[in-house]
């Protein structure tokens, strides 16, 4: 394994440990409930975003162990957004992280739910961090901004609004700034905000990184295997996604990934960190399968 695959794992490995026994302890009834949040908390993401706020922390020298309750709410928000998208009003998805879709197990009312107690505790999580110190309390309004009406919900908004419809470079910016890009900035900003440092490079380090990452996302719909993604394939296309393969096609959009890609690493420099491991996680992101 490579030092940055290594260090990788270490992140993810650590962030695991911590949401499984937090899993254990959640008994929230009916039980129903607690099953369907668990289920899929634990059914195997990539852990991206809880490994960008460590990652981030570590860049901006400060400690990541002792700030897993941030990263625990941040995934939690991540993961309802997943549950929701897969509803049948919404992308009406049969597979996610390479099992049943939420709705598949529970039905789509106890998904709906499920969703909604994850979105919840996360609140609840991001209060017991905010009672810690004033830039706990900085940190958590970011991710709250991030995740709502001003981001991932907007963004999800605006992806409905323009399914089946032309939609131009301006609404595809859009989209992904909010549906992805700003819970991939919220990990990098909250880190920032821990270190007592200002934002703003933060912020569009990870906006960029957010929209690297839903372009991959985009382009793996068309070319990706559904058995390493752990979910469906060509779905966008049937159902007219406005997306970067879409307005510039396939190729277009590989060529718009590698420039965003050079963009993401100049923003990094800017952001004046140590930070090598953020360095090579770009690179990872532009070649990832999965
Ligand atoms: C999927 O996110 C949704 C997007 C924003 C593209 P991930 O690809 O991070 O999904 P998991 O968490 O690894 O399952
Ligand atoms: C994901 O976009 C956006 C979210 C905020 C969940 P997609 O709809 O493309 O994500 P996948 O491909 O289903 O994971
Ligand atoms: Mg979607
Ligand atoms: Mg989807
Ligand atoms: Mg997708």
């Amino acid at each position: 394994m490579t030092a940055f695959g290594q260090k990788y794992e270490e992140y993810r490995a650590h962030f695991e440990a911590y949401l499984q026994s937090a899993c254990k302890a959640m008994a929230f009834e009916p039980s129903v409930l607690t099953e369907s949040m668990r289920y899929s908390l634990l059914s195997g993401g990539k852990r991206v975003r809880p490994v960008l706020f460590f990652a981030a922390l570590e860049a901006f020298g400060m400690p990541y162990r002792g700030e897993e309750g941030l990263a625990f709410a941040l995934e939690c928000i991540h993961t309802y957004s997943l549950i929701h998208d897969d509803l049948p009003a919404m992308d009406d998805d049969d597979m996610r992280r390479g099992r049943p879709s939420n709705h598949k197990v529970f039905g789509e009312a106890n998904a709906i739910l499920a969703g909604d107690a994850l979105l919840s505790y996360a609140f609840d999580l991001m209060l017991r961090e905010a009672g810690r110190s004033a830039r706990h309390l900085a940190a958590a309004q970011t991710l709250s901004k991030a995740a709502g009406a001003e981001g991932m919900v907007a963004g999800q908004s605006a992806d409905l609004l323009y399914t089946g419809k032309n939609g131009g470079e301006r609404e595809l910016a859009f989209i992904y700034q909010n549906k992805t890009g700003r819970l991939m900035a919220a990990p990098v900003a909250m880190a920032a905000d821990l270190a007592g440092k200002k934002r703003g490079a933060a912020e569009a380090f990870g906006l960029a990184l957010g929209t690297l990452f839903q372009l991959t996302d985009d382009i793996l719909d068309e070319v990706g295997e559904s058995g390493a993604l752990g979910k469906s394939v060509g779905k966008d296309a049937a159902e007219d996604k406005l997306t970067a393969v879409k307005i510039y096609g396939l190729e277009g959009a590989k060529t718009r990934a590698e420039a965003c890609a050079e963009q993401c690493l100049a923003l990094l420099r800017d952001m004046g960190t140590g930070h090598g491991f953020l360095h090579d996680l770009v690179a990872h992101l532009l070649k990832r399968d999965r």
